[in-house]
């Protein structure tokens, strides 16, 4: 038997880990409505992750991979209809519908509450209640935050252990009382009747993702999936945090941070918005292309950025996060070789295919298909299948958590209690025309501006409509916890508690030629245009102003190893006016849905643009 097989503990996890009173109290209310049928306290040691995977793969729930393989890592399946972050089903419950905005779903949080507390009475019966402690940021960071999530998942528990720091070092930190502690209620919504078999991946069909902003609470019900089960990511660390951030003069972010060093050894930290499926993994993860090899980039985080102002004015960042939850499908040695050495080891996968070696795969992992797998679904899967049928063998939004410490390009100072200063910020969306490539805005406003009406492009197969420009203000779209005109006022006031702001930038890597050719080649290649956007910073690149903000001209790129024709880059740079208006047309559709909350400035950075334009 090895350790991976260890089907009981050496303590009693009922035994409470923590002696705050206000926690013990608040389980023990909380085991009284969910009427859990055990109650596990959740020490984050590798002996419980053991036991635990152990018992999920009793249970179905998980699935052992090839050890020679992929050692240490487990293959879950969902059910099919819990597979992603569900939007229409999330909640923003502030006191008044106006706190919540436009962008937002909102209930009455009184009404709301009557809501939970009918679901979840009851709602553990014959399950483990596990009181999940985590820490979002270093535990010695002061720009960390605390919570505590109780859940009836064990999938949960696991997926947390890489995703967040959790357990005893988190419980000693709430005795000592110093941090606010923000509560997480997670039921599956599937409680089991005495005698009743359990399923694989239990659900409900009927979801709630709430979020009580004004009181720091989530409340989470029906899913055991991503971004709606794992309530530091985006409930938290976005929507909640975004809340905080605002009423205490830091900024919560969708973004990446990523360090980037010269040959000469100076370093500059960037962060980047980018909505999801724009690359924000891949460009947290670059690896230089030929001819830049004395470059070096490396990564503090794929996902969540938490900025906040030093005592010197500068803009610091921490990732809040400690694991990697990317998408599967498009990863590959070619595309993203640092996210392939990330997952090799001590990983979970969920919802991709497994193949009759006890691997995984996914669409585009490999040029050549496995001859046959199991599907995301357990069905039989074969290219001639997909062929067929046009199935696929991993779903779109498969996913891998896995540590971020094991990626080869780990940043030596992504845990480091102060943060990482950021120099720059980039904003970015997938647009086939009107965005240049590369652009730097001209100051702070301008760059708020830039972010606040970020667009990206939806596809034919998700909407019917090719090149419709959804906006999708820095990313926040679906993660902003309160009015995003409100939102906006943050951004700019950020710039008075800053001595000098990063410079702000807008990048797409998407555009494409009259033949829907992509004129990029994105990937390795972008760091050409980070060296422009770290040089800019420190004053030693030039560019070009033109109505949108400075570009850089052919010849202030680097080219070295990249045979790119000047024409080609005077295609994707090119601002084109009649594009432009239309693209501030847009602008104002978003506007009038902010109106009485938009800050007066983004109205005169509209009229200043229209001017130049
Ligand atoms: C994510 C997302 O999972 O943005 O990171 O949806
Ligand atoms: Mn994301």
């Amino acid at each position: 038997m090895t350790d991976r097989t260890i089907l009981t503990l050496s303590r009693d996890p009922a035994v409470p880990l923590a002696r705050n009173p206000h926690l013990l109290r608040w389980v023990d209310k909380m085991r009284q409505l969910t009427k859990p049928a055990a109650v596990h306290w959740v020490d984050g040691s590798e002996e419980e992750r053991a036991f635990l995977c152990a018992q999920m793969v009793e249970a179905g729930t998980l699935i052992e991979l090839n050890e020679d393989l992929w050692p240490g890592c487990y293959y879950a399946r969902s059910d099919a209809s819990d597979v992603a972050r569900v939007e229409q089903r999330t909640f923003i419950c502030s006191l008044s519908k106006d706190s919540a905005g436009p962008t937002n779903n909102w209930v009455n949080p009184y009404e709301m509450r009557r809501t939970l507390k009918a679901k979840f009475n009851g709602a553990m019966a014959g399950r483990t209640m596990y009181v999940l402690a985590f820490c979002m940021g270093p535990i010695d960071s002061p720009m960390s935050q605390i919570g505590v999530q109780l859940t009836d998942s064990p999938y949960v528990v696991v997926n947390t252990r890489i995703m967040a720091r959790i357990g005893t070092r988190v419980l000693a930190e709430i005795d000592r009382d110093t941090k606010r502690v923000v509560p997480c209620m997670h039921s599956v919504g599937a409680p089991l009747a005495p005698g009743q078999a359990d399923v694989a991946w239990p659900c409900n069909p009927e979801k709630y993702i709430v979020h009580f902003p004004e009181t720091r609470e989530i409340w989470s019900y029906g899913s055991g999936y991503g971004g709606n089960a794992l309530l530091g990511k985006k409930c938290f660390g976005l929507r909640i945090a975004s809340a905080m951030a605002r009423d205490e003069g830091w900024m919560a972010e969708h973004m990446l941070i990523l360090g980037v060093e010269s040959p000469a050894g100076e370093k500059t930290y960037v962060a980047a918005a980018f909505p999801s499926a724009c690359g924000k993994t891949n460009l947290a993860m670059l690896i230089p292309p030929d001819g830049m090899a004395d470059w070096k980039v490396t990564m503090v985080g794929d996902d969540i950025a938490w900025l906040k102002p030093d005592a010197d004015g500068r803009l610091r960042a921490i990732n809040p996060e400690a694991g990697v939850f990317g998408v599967a499908p498009g990863t590959s040695e070619q595309t993203n070789p640092n996210a392939m050495a990330t997952i090799r080891k001590n990983a979970i996968f969920t919802n991709v295919a497994l193949t009759p070696e006890g691997g995984v795969w996914w669409e585009g992992m490999t040029d050549e298909p496995p001859a046959e797998c199991l599907d995301w679904q357990g069905n039989r899967w074969t290219p001639e299948i997909a062929k067929a049928t046009g199935a696929k063998a991993a779903h779109p939004n498969s996913r891998f958590t896995a540590p971020s410490a094991q990626c080869p390009i780990i940043d030596p100072d992504w845990e480091h209690p102060d943060g990482v200063p950021i120099s720059a910020i980039i904003f970015g969306g997938r647009r086939a025309t009107t965005m240049p490539l590369i652009y730097q805005t001209f100051n702070w406003t301008t760059g708020v501006y830039a972010g606040a009406t970020m667009g990206s492009e939806t596809t034919a197969a998700a909407t019917g409509e090719v090149g419709k420009v959804r906006r999708d203000p820095m990313a926040m779209l679906p993660f902003c916890g309160y009015h995003m005109g409100d939102y906006f006022r943050h951004w700019i006031k950020m710039q008075r508690s800053l001595r000098e702001t990063p410079r702000v930038f807008h990048v797409n890597w998407f555009r494409k030629d009259a033949d829907g050719r992509f004129l990029w080649p994105g990937f390795s290649d972008n760091l050409r245009v980070l060296r422009w956007i770290v040089e800019r910073v420190h004053g030693q690149a030039l560019g070009r102003e033109t109505p949108i903000g400075w570009m850089p001209r052919y010849e202030d790129l680097d080219w070295t190893g990249l045979p790119f024709a000047r024409e080609t880059f005077d295609a994707l740079q090119t601002v084109d006016p009649a594009h432009w208006r239309r693209e501030v047309i847009g602008h104002e559709e978003l506007f009038i849905e902010l109106h009485d909350h938009l800050p007066p400035e983004m109205i005169y950075e509209r009229e200043l643009l229209i001017c130049r334009l």
